[in-house]
């Protein structure tokens, strides 16, 4: 039976990879999308999910939820530099969307699918821990009972990308992040350690989705665009899969070595190693190459062929 999950996200190119990723995972089951700021106001981030629901067309369709419009403490800092102004290349032609709710209600889809999924809910945060902090905060409770909660964000033993010592995810919302951490919850953390790992040669994207061509193989290419353009541009070589290889993890956990380690958040989001019981563990090494294969073989399906008419 595919496992149920709630992903929490910022979309964001490589948001949108994970969720497309997410989308073909019959291991899992995408019972709910909430909504952060983070790399684009969280308005911009519904339409962005709006925009990747109609694009890709999941079963079952997932509840959607806005968020948090800010972090909990300090003025909200986007990564539309990497992103685009509209967080997904800022391409033409997006097919309209609903208007986003004007209240957030997150925190309550969250407390509603920890409550009804019991033990077996898997939480994937892939932007600032902004409501899952919120969600603490409402009702502790309901939050211990989230059978796993896989976060990207820090940059343990490697420099951060937005400051040499921090990581986006955990600079926008340090104290939320902060608070996560101090809650004792089964938290496995996907950091640049490992995602730095996990780089896509633009040469795999386009023979992978040749065999699949259509108008979202089309969309993916073009909308992962910039990201390929500005990861080459500071070194790396193709686009850096920092959410798409956190979704992989909450599927095969196998993928990465994991180290149990107690950490600090320190004022601009660092992610301090501390002496004491571990309050997390971390994704260190990871197998590349069977990542790269199945987030490939999955993120855009092959069209069925059609049966030839008699
Ligand atoms: C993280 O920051 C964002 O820009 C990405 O979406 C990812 O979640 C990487 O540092
Ligand atoms: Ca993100």
């Amino acid at each position: 039976m595919a496992s149920p999950v709630l992903i929490d996200t910022d979309p964001g190119i490589d948001d949108a990879l994970a969720l497309l990723l997410a989308w073909s995972s019959p291991e899992i089951s995408v019972e709910a999308v909430t909504t952060v700021a983070g790399n684009v106001p969280v308005e911009q981030g519904m339409v962005n999910v709006f925009r990747l629901l109609a694009l890709r067309q999941p079963t079952p369709r997932p509840v959607i939820a806005m968020g948090a419009a800010e972090p909990l403490a300090r003025a909200l800092v986007t990564g539309q530099r990497y992103h685009g102004e509209d967080g997904l290349g800022d391409l033409a032609n997006w097919p309209e969307t609903p208007k986003p709710p004007l209240e957030p209600d997150a925190v309550s889809v969250i407390i509603d699918q920890a409550r009804r999924s019991q033990r077996l809910l898997t939480l994937v945060a892939l932007g600032p821990l902004t409501n899952l902090a919120l969600t603490l905060k409402a009702d502790a409770g309901a939050v211990s009972l989230i059978g796993r909660i896989v976060a990207m964000g820090g940059a343990v033993d490697v420099p951060g990308n937005v400051t040499p010592t921090a990581e986006f995810n955990m600079y926008v919302d340090p104290e939320a992040a902060h608070r996560v951490l101090a809650a004792r919850l089964p938290l496995h953390l996907v950091p640049l350690d490992a995602t730095r790992q996990a780089v896509l040669p633009r040469a795999g994207i386009k023979s992978a989705l040749r065999r699949a061509t259509g108008p979202l193989a089309e969309r993916i290419v073009a909308f992962t665009e910039r990201g390929f353009r500005i990861d080459h541009a500071s070194g790396a070589q193709g686009l850096v899969l920092h959410d798409p290889l956190a979704l992989a993890l909450a599927i095969d956990p196998t993928l990465a070595e994991w180290e149990p380690v107690r950490l600090v958040i320190g004022p601009e989001g660092e992610t301090q190693r501390t002496s004491g019981e571990p309050n997390c563990r971390i994704a260190k090494g990871i197998d590349a190459n069977r990542f790269l294969r199945l987030f490939l073989d999955r993120l855009c399906p092959a069209l069925p062929r059609r049966r030839a008419s008699s």
